[in-house]
């Protein structure tokens, strides 16, 4: 029998705009420990299933894909952001695209792509610790993790980040579409019936509206070190 402590875990679960990418990478860094992108993993998957000219409603087919995609996460020689390398194509600006989400959004709700993951995620765990980013990773992929937080914002506050974000892009939206989109995708993440969106019980939860960043950090560095 072994005696070993595990391996320790932080999951940061939450919505869209809830800022969880940034502050993920950030506690990571912090801390020295790991990160799992696991949204970049269903992104991945999305893309690469694009890429093959399946469609995205074939769950047979998308499954298939899921477990024959080699997905590497690689450190940026110049210390920015992780490259993520899917079957060997650096894919990191494809997989940001309001393209790459929706198709990742879409065959998330296959529970046999999930299920594909799994093991890969669980790989993520090394020592000295982990920092697990997501919907599910103190629910249903590390439901042992000793730290768990959810990250939570107003609709009106992710609405006014992603507006910002895609101005920048120089794309044409609208604050209060912003918001409608927002909404409906909350309410169909916590509504599907494999892995919705919702904090784990045990879950510290951050409400980030009209917080900054390192006040966040902060707030979350404080439930793994308090
Ligand atoms: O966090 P993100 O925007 O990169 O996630 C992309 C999509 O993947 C999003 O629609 C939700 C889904 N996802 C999921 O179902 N489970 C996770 N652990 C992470 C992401």
């Amino acid at each position: 029998m072994s005696h070993a402590v595990p391996v320790p875990v932080l999951t940061i679960d939450g919505p869209s705009g809830s800022g969880k990418g940034t502050i993920s990478a950030l506690v990571a860094e912090h801390l020295g420990w790991r990160l799992l992108d696991s949204g970049a993993l269903y992104r991945a998957v999305g893309y690469a299933a694009g890429m093959a000219g399946l469609d995205l409603s074939d769950v047979e087919a998308v499954t298939r894909c899921a477990h024959g995609t080699k997905i590497q996460f690689r450190a940026a020689p110049d210390g920015s952001a992780t490259r993520v390398m899917v079957n060997g194509h650096d894919a990191t600006d494809e997989l940001r695209t309001e393209t790459a989400g929706a198709a990742a959004s879409a065959i998330a709700s296959m529970p046999s792509v999930r299920e594909a993951l799994v093991a890969l995620q669980l790989g993520f765990r090394k020592s000295p610790g982990l920092v697990a980013d997501g919907r599910d990773m103190g629910t249903v992929i590390f439901p042992d993790a000793a730290f768990k937080v959810f990250l939570t914002a107003s609709a009106a506050e992710r609405a006014k980040r992603r507006y910002k974000q895609l101005k920048e892009k120089g794309l044409s939206v609208t604050l209060a579409g912003l918001q409608r989109e927002i909404e409906a995708r909350d309410s169909r993440d916590a509504s599907r019936a494999v892995a919705p969106l919702k904090p784990a019980e045990d879950a510290v939860l951050v409400d980030t509206t009209g917080m900054g960043i390192d006040e966040v950090v902060a707030k979350v560095l404080a439930v793994v070190q308090p």
